[in-house]
């Protein structure tokens, strides 16, 4: 099966915060499993560089929108690279490849009938490049994101006739109640298209930093029309002379936040009927990451340093409290307090103690060789069905359920330790049950380091190696498959302690 998940690709008017990592973790934790599952992935990120939210940052700051886009580009994707996320492209909408294709989308949605001339006027912010209407307005007629105040802004350009697709968007939220998920925003959404479409305009007459209308060319496509069609387009260059579409269109899953969700759910199926293309299978929207109760974001200067956490305490100490701290599909509040305390206990102790302990009880009581015993029963429970419960809970992108799942079971194993006192066993020359538990310990830790790969891939594969057992695909995940007889090494400290809060 083909699996094709993406992340919104990222504005370059700033450089990366944690809430831009957030999404590539989650995206690469699923693009992970799913290999582990033997599946054909196609994992896509990368930036959005044209329209105003990058015109305007760089005539702030005195450098043309070209230099800012190249910059902030390369911190993307250096952002993507240090929290170890394999994503198989990296898309840039200043790719020729990318221009020539959107305009030639562009040129077919227009060609079925559904571009005319017209004008439009309302509350329009930059940052967002999106007109508000009146309801969705904070006070002081703000943006409701950025809290910036808003312009009545007046367009004579080409608009899109979004109002054309008001019942077959009706329909598909009726027949695919999976379209999009958390179920909270499948109902957002509808009541967003329920309430009745308006068009929308497709190009921009004021801006030059963009892509050119085919047939007009005094103005750019609309930012966001460019955007979209990334999922789109990258499928058609990322591998010269091969169209990838072919395999992965549709998209499986688009994951993103709440704040373009209205693009995803509502515009972008749109221009995807009106091109005659096929509709994604899902939009997975998942929350805010908050700092003191505010959404962490560039502009409200409340930001986690994600390249600084990850020089202190490594990606997988940071993937892990992101996807552990805060359930995926909610907001949820985050802290280096809270930070540290998770590395603490769950990382350093119950995982890497857990794993240095069984290792140094394998050598210290039989000569570095995974003895030959039997699972008790109450881990072979407890372990029963195991990764598929993980698959399940990943295929329906619940990517901290599928987390808590695998953890309850290192705790498992911490306390399956305490009640079994191996020492002792050791102190009473008890060889059979020495041998079951250390056995037991050792698959155990081998079943949750192949689970835990795509959330822990560095501390996994030592782990794995350390253990003797490298193969990590997902059917490989289950108590009593791994062999006796292998000789362990040490792993040293799967994470260290460190001094010091991850700055901010
Ligand atoms: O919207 N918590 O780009 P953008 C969680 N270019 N996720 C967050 C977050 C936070 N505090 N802050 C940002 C754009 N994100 C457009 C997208 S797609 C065709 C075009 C993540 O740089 C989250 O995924 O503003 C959110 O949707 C995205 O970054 C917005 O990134
Ligand atoms: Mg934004």
């Amino acid at each position: 099966m083909a699996y094709y998940v993406t992340t919104p690709i990222y504005y370059v008017n700033a450089e990366p915060h944690l809430g831009h990592a957030y999404t590539t973790i989650a995206a690469d934790v699923l693009a992970r499993h799913m290999r582990q599952r033997g599946e054909e992935v196609f994992f896509l990120t990368g930036t959005d560089e044209h329209g105003e939210p990058v015109a305007q940052a760089a005539e702030r700051q005195g450098v043309s929108p070209r230099e800012l886009a190249d910059r902030n580009s390369e911190r993307f994707r250096e952002l993507a690279r240090a929290v170890g996320a394999t994503n198989d492209f990296f898309i840039r909408t200043t790719d020729a490849p990318h221009e020539h294709k959107v305009q030639e989308l562009v040129q077919r949605i227009y060609d079925n009938g559904y571009v005319y001339r017209g004008s439009y006027e309302g509350w329009y912010c930059p940052r967002c490049a999106d007109f508000k209407t009146a309801s969705e307005l904070a006070e002081g007629n703000r943006c409701p994101i950025h809290l910036v105040e808003l312009e009545r802004e007046r367009e004579e350009n080409w608009f899109f006739r979004l109002s054309a697709f008001q019942e077959p968007l009706e329909k598909l939220f009726r027949e695919r109640p999976d379209f999009v998920k958390p179920e909270a925003k499948y109902n957002e959404a509808r009541a967003f298209i329920e309430q009745g479409l308006q068009d929308l305009s497709l190009s921009r007459a004021r801006l030059t930093w963009g892509v050119p209308v085919p047939w007009d060319p005094t103005q750019v496509i609309y930012v966001w029309v460019d955007a979209l069609f990334n999922y789109y387009t990258a499928l058609t260059y990322a591998r010269p002379g091969e169209d990838l579409a072919r395999t992965f269109w549709p998209p499986t899953v688009h994951l993103i936040a709440k704040d373009i969700l209205k693009f995803h759910a509502v515009i972008w199926p749109a221009l995807l009927l009106a091109a005659g293309l096929e509709l994604p299978r899902r939009i997975f929207t998942h929350g805010y990451l908050l700092m003191d109760e505010h959404k962490m974001s560039k502009s409200l200067g409340n930001v986690i340093d994600p390249f600084q956490v990850i020089d202190t305490f490594g990606s997988d100490a940071l993937r892990f409290y992101l996807l552990r701290e805060v359930t995926f599909g909610q907001d949820g509040s985050i802290s280096p307090e809270g930070f540290e305390t998770r590395y603490t206990t769950e990382l350093a102790n119950e995982l890497g103690n857990l794993a240095s302990r069984t290792i140094a009880m394998v050598e210290r009581y039989r000569a570095g060789r995974v003895p030959a015993g039997s699972v008790e029963r109450g881990l072979t429970e407890s372990f029963a069905n195991l990764p598929e419960t993980v698959a399940r809970r990943l295929d329906d992108i619940d990517v901290s359920g599928a987390l808590d799942e695998i953890w309850r079971r290192v705790k498992l194993l911490n306390r399956y330790v305490q009640d079994r006192r191996p020492w002792e066993l050791a102190k009473q020359g008890n060889d059979g049950a020495l041998d079951d538990v250390l056995y037991g310990l050792v698959d155990g830790l081998r079943v949750v380091a192949i689970l835990a790969a795509p959330y822990l891939p560095d501390a996994s594969a030592r782990l794995l190696r350390a253990l003797a057992s490298e193969n990590d695909g997902l059917a490989e995940a289950k108590l009593g498959a791994g062999a006796a007889g292998r000789s362990v090494a040490s792993v040293g400290q799967l994470f260290p302690r460190v001094a010091g809060a991850p700055a901010g």
